[in-house]
């Protein structure tokens, strides 16, 4: 598997960048002048605890919500003023949540009308299944990927949680985003499903850059080879997993909040960005302990 592990940060360039984002609610800053830098093929994870404007700033970054101040620069291009469809055509996609529609659809259909659309073939799925085979082709590529190939022609709303999961990545791949942001990917996935889950994230194509918001820290641990961490709307630190596993404001705020969403993992996480010897996941794993005795 390849992993740009020996990515240096200061080199390497950024595909994008938020330069002092401000987003407040009436009296509340959800988003206190954060800035953010996704270097190209970059493992990034966003962390932070509840409330700390995570969604808020995804939200930002995809257009669904305005800033109050601050730039959004993607590919050297300010998008800032751009809506969101026009930011997914530049490159930059979020996974969604599967709707009512595609609920009705199986995935094969799914993804040859996701597929069919961004070849600028039209929506229409069973075109798209019959006419194009660059499309089918494509479509057995993203089948194969997401491990769904089983279960193509069952309709979505049959579909185990974690095939759903798997399907919502997909659908985002289809749309070949140079940057994907990735929401959440295995909150509420049962444990039965969540191995296959992570290895397919773990397999994401190492040239999209890859900004991760998650709670599951065997998942940070073992995926982000950078990682951000918010608190009260601002960043509170940016480093390295291992710098950000032993910084002693990071394990305060989580031993701070001791009952917090973020889970800590008795085990420590398997991946091969976790130093062995196991010094970022040790740490991690006995904060966690500690937030929980
Ligand atoms: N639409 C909104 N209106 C008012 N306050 C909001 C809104 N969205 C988020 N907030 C507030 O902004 C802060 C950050 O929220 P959020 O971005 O959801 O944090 P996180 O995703 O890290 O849990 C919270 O205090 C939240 O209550
Ligand atoms: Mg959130």
């Amino acid at each position: 598997m390849k992993h740009p592990t020996d990515m240096n940060p200061a080199t390497s360039s950024t595909v994008l960048s938020a330069q002092g984002l401000v987003k407040r609610f009436g009296g509340i800053t959800a988003t206190d002048n954060v800035s953010l830098d996704l270097k190209k093929g970059a493992r990034h994870a966003l962390i932070g605890p509840n409330g700390a404007g995570k969604t808020t700033l995804i939200n930002l970054l995809t257009g669904v919500l305005e800033p109050s101040a601050g730039r959004i620069i993607l590919e050297g291009q300010d998008i800032t003023d751009l809506a969101p469809h026009q930011r997914v055509k530049r490159g930059m996609v979020r996974t969604f949540q599967i709707n009512q529609l595609f609920d009705t659809l199986t995935p094969l259909e799914t993804l040859a009308l996701t597929v069919s659309q961004h070849q600028g073939l039209g929506a229409k799925w069973w075109q798209a299944l019959g006419g194009s085979k660059a499309v089918t082709q494509r479509c057995e590529q993203l089948l194969e990927q997401f491990h769904l190939t089983a279960v193509m022609n069952q309709k979505t709303n049959v579909l185990a949680y974690g095939k759903r999961r798997l399907l919502e990545i997909a659908i985002a791949l289809a749309c070949e985003p140079r940057v994907l942001l990735l929401d959440e990917p295995v909150a509420g996935v049962p444990a039965g499903e969540r191995e296959e889950l992570l290895q397919t994230v773990a397999a994401l194509p190492a040239d999209v850059s890859v900004l991760l918001i998650e709670h599951d820290m065997d998942l940070v641990f073992s995926f982000a080879n950078r990682m951000t961490v918010l608190v009260n709307g601002t960043v509170l630190t940016e480093g390295d997993p291992d710098q950000i596993a032993n910084d002693p404001q990071v394990k305060a705020v989580y031993l701070g909040h001791g009952e917090e969403e973020v889970q800590f993992s008795d085990e420590p996480p398997q991946g091969e960005l976790v130093p062995s010897g196991g010094s970022a996941a040790h740490a991690v794993a006995s904060v966690g302990a500690m937030s929980h005795a």
